[in-house]
């Protein structure tokens, strides 16, 4: 029996987003799986059009679907009366408590080896929570960070659940000598910031001790950037509040081959919204150039969350044998087309199919 469609968002956005999501639906289209899309609109041309860069309608829809793919928008770099990010409304408004970014080696040359670790970043707090003010006559700018243990906490335990999944996964897939134990890297500054950097330290220490078949440590953030450049194959799964997150996982992806293959994940309890972690890249849009594989691998991401992991598992191989082959966009070094490098990896989607 045929079963229901999984009803996906895809909200494409500016720029390169509007040539990458677009391919992500392709290969999800060439799965044996029902999809029912919704287009919605967001972003900086929907605000120059409408007044806003979130339409209440797509706000309103995108609640009614089983996950979304959002694209990337356009960013104006002064303030701009009315405008607000779509993407942090949507994360404030799904409440998208994690952010996901797996950082995996690819057979690209830009890529190093044997690295396999998911970088797992608060998505609510920190500095973002943008209460930003001036003072003293305009010469002192001071922003808040808030750190509460909630969020602490259910982003401990979102790490350690995964670190304990991905332990389990890899016993299955080699022989259990070899599949090293499950790790949580916490990562915080709190020798300096004792009150916020300490609640997140010792919240997740705390959260640590429900998991015993997980190894936990803790690492200071500037040594753990040393420490993962020098030696990112040791590490599995790393958990840091928003801004250190944020720094560090796109610091990561230049490890694995850069931005164009670079996938993210923004999870809620209910809702999953996946999206390639970089930008409306203004410097290629509407050129056919744009890197397709990181908003494919987010897709890959999305099925992962809707509990269709083989069929993740097939998108994921197929990117693989496709930059395997030496189909590469520009930013990996060749020459491909978004088109070119999609139509490789929808062909070996369905190769995958024809052969089971
Ligand atoms: P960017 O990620 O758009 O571009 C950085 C560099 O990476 C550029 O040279 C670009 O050509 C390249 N690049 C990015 N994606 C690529 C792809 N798929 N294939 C090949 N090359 C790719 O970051 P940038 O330039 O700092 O920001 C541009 C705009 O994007 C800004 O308005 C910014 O606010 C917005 N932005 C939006 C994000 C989002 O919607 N989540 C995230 C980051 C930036
Ligand atoms: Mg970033």
């Amino acid at each position: 029996m045929m079963r229901r469609p999984y009803r996906i968002a895809l909200i494409p956005g500016d720029g390169v987003g509007k040539e990458v999501v677009p391919a992500a639906r392709r290969v999800l289209e060439a799965l044996p799986l029902p999809f029912d899309f919704v287009e919605l609109e967001a972003g900086w041309e929907t605000f120059t059009h409408t007044g806003t860069a979130l339409p209440q309608r797509t706000a309103s829809v995108i609640r009614g679907c089983d996950g979304a793919i959002f694209g990337a928008t356009q960013s104006p770099s002064q303030k701009v009366e009315g405008y607000n990010s779509p993407i942090l409304a949507l994360r404030k408004q799904l409440d998208l408590y994690a952010n996901l970014r797996p950082v995996v080696s690819m057979p690209v040359p830009g890529s190093r080896p044997d690295i396999d670790m998911l970088i797992v970043r608060e998505n609510t707090e920190c500095l973002y929570v943008r209460q930003e003010r001036l003072e003293d006559g305009g010469d002192t700018a001071v922003a808040q960070r808030v750190i509460t243990r909630r969020a602490s906490e259910r982003i401990a335990r979102k790490a350690f659940e995964l670190a304990q999944a991905r332990g389990v996964l890899r016993q299955k897939r080699q022989d259990v000598q070899k599949a090293r134990q499950a790790l949580v890297t916490v990562v915080h500054k709190a020798n300096v910031l004792s009150l916020t950097d300490g609640l997140f330290r010792e919240t997740c220490l705390a959260v640590a001790k429900e998991f015993p078949d997980v190894q936990a440590e803790e690492q200071i953030v500037d040594s753990m950037i040393y420490r993962m450049i020098r030696e990112p194959e040791r590490y599995d799964v790393i958990v840091a509040p928003n801004l250190y997150g944020d720094i560090l996982s796109d610091a990561a992806a230049a490890l694995v081959g850069g931005l164009g293959l670079a996938p993210s994940a923004n999870v809620g309890d209910h809702f999953t919204l996946v999206e390639p972690v970089h930008g409306s890249a203004p410097d290629i849009a509407g050129k056919g150039l744009a890197n397709p594989c990181a908003a494919i691998l987010a897709a890959a991401q999305l099925l992962d969350s809707l509990g269709e992991s083989e069929m993740a598992q097939r998108v994921q191989r197929a990117v693989r044998n496709a930059l395997a082959d030496g189909i590469w966009t520009a930013d990996l070094g060749g020459t491909a087309t978004t088109e070119a490098l999609t139509d490789a990896i929808v062909a070996r989607v369905k190769e995958q199919a024809a052969e089971r």
